[in-house]
């Protein structure tokens, strides 16, 4: 909150070409799963198996986007939200994951597009969000080197049909996030475990990011290209040696591992030697295929980890000392609440030279929701949360890092992946019983603050 002699915290304080918006993606709000032609993807596949979902939860109606789009588009207008991201869905596209193009799936993107701009709304979409197309996964997934080419084939036809009308295309979402839950720990979609899984998938991830943003560069030559990473501040848990160390590994799982090989740096593998296994994936030539000239880079932040050095955590020996055990403020995911955080990770990325210019493109908080008996919702700690953290990135743009955008996550509640519907992070509350809307307190402020 602003001192005594700060001014209230206003917009007009980024100044006028600072971008404001709010985050989506297609699994977590879409819902019409086997609708219009739409292919299974592994999403659907894993949240179909028992155990693998909070309560046995699922995202075959989600917010029912897909056929309300409408609707939420009309609040974010309301809400003077001027930048809408959200992702395409692979499988509505090409159900398949490659070939026969599904017309259907085209058109839902192509109006939603254009029912943004109809309503003053820059439509920001990003190609990949965690949903890959089950027939891809049944050929290996992002552990078969093909999937480059899958994905080439995609993110062209993607750039053909929308590229017209998109000025900011962000390649792939959070790619240590799919790769560490999704082949790694095996607790989200596909539920693969392991390095033999997750080093393949990291680096045919990486050589995807940097091929997608040549691929939209040559067809979509005036856009503005960017990709979107997970990042988080790492503190030891003591001024130790080992922590420090420990600290220092994290810190490259969590914040380098993709963001320096797509800078032209290669990967940071010294420190943590199990990732010189990594070398087995390439291919000669690989070490200039997995840069990219991003115009910007999105950076997603929600908490800060503290970090000590464990020998239990096999190949890392570094081991997070959990928020709920810190006797510290705790949002329903269980993430401390720490603004400063999002200020320290762009101080560190705006260290990169290579990197032109960043957006946050997410941002925001779970905690949960009641409705009043005037059935308004009263979200003071989520309306704190937000309002703390864009004063923290106010205070890194005056510091001169070059952060020009601020995207909340996000609009509705919405199918939190392995967590279900439980956390709750939308600006607006969800009733998934009826598909109700309403603006929480939250929503109201960011309105409010969007609207001089
Ligand atoms: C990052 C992911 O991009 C998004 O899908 C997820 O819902 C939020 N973090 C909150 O966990």
């Amino acid at each position: 909150m602003p001192g005594k002699n700060e001014p209230e915290l206003n917009k007009q304080l980024f100044g006028n070409d600072f971008l404001w918006g709010v985050s989506t993606a297609a699994f977590q709000i879409e819902g019409s799963c086997a609708v219009d032609g739409r292919g299974a993807s592994v999403w659907d596949v894993f949240s179909n198996r028992k155990g693998n979902i909070r309560d046995g939860h699922h995202a075959r109606t989600a917010c029912d986007f897909y056929k309300g789009y409408k609707a939420d588009i009309a609040l974010v207008k309301k809400m003077n939200i001027p930048n809408f991201r959200f992702s395409i869905s692979w499988s509505r596209i090409l159900p398949e994951g490659t070939g026969t193009v599904n017309q259907k799936g085209i058109d839902f993107y192509n109006e939603l597009i254009d029912h943004c701009l109809e309503q003053g709304i820059e439509p920001w979409p990003t190609l990949y969000h965690w949903d890959l197309p089950q027939s891809l996964e049944e050929k290996g997934g992002w552990t078969n080197r093909e999937v480059i080419s899958w994905f080439s084939e995609y993110v062209n036809v993607c750039a053909l049909h929308f590229g017209d009308r998109i000025k900011h295309w962000m390649v792939m979402n959070e790619p240590m996030v799919f790769t560490g839950a999704g082949y790694f720990m095996g607790v989200h979609a596909p539920g693969r475990k392991g390095l033999r899984n997750f080093l393949p998938a990291v680096h045919h991830a990486v050589l995807s990011i940097a091929e997608g943003g040549r691929i939209l560069r040559a067809i979509c030559p005036e856009a503005r290209i960017g990709t979107t990473f997970s990042c988080t501040h790492v503190t030891p848990f003591s001024s130790g040696k080992r922590d420090v160390e420990a600290a220092s590994r994290a810190d490259i799982l969590f914040n380098r591992l993709f963001i320096e090989p797509l800078l032209g740096m290669g990967y940071p593998m010294q420190e943590i030697p199990v990732l010189k296994k990594l070398n087995r994936y390439f291919y000669p030539g690989d070490e200039d295929k997995m840069s990219f000239d991003f115009d910007f880079i999105g950076l997603q932040n929600y908490t800060r980890e503290i970090i000590k050095y464990s020998l239990l955590t096999p190949y890392l020996h570094a081991q997070l000392v959990r928020a709920d055990k810190r006797n510290v403020p705790v949002t329903t995911m269980k993430w401390e609440v720490y603004p400063p955080s999002i200020y320290h990770v762009l101080k560190k990325f705006a260290a990169y030279k290579q990197i032109k210019e960043i957006y946050i493109t997410e941002n925001g908080a779970a905690f949960e929701d009641f409705v009043t008996e005037s059935g308004a919702i009263n979200d003071v700690l989520r309306l704190k949360y937000l309002q703390e953290n864009i004063e923290q990135v106010l205070k890194a743009k005056e510091e001169g890092v070059n952060v020009n955008g601020y995207f909340v996550w996000t609009l509705t509640d919405n199918f939190e992946w392995a967590e279900g519907y439980h956390p709750r992070f939308g600006l607006i509350y969800v009733d998934f019983k009826t598909q109700q809307r309403i603006v929480k307190s939250s929503g109201l402020w960011y309105a409010d603050f969007l609207s001089v």
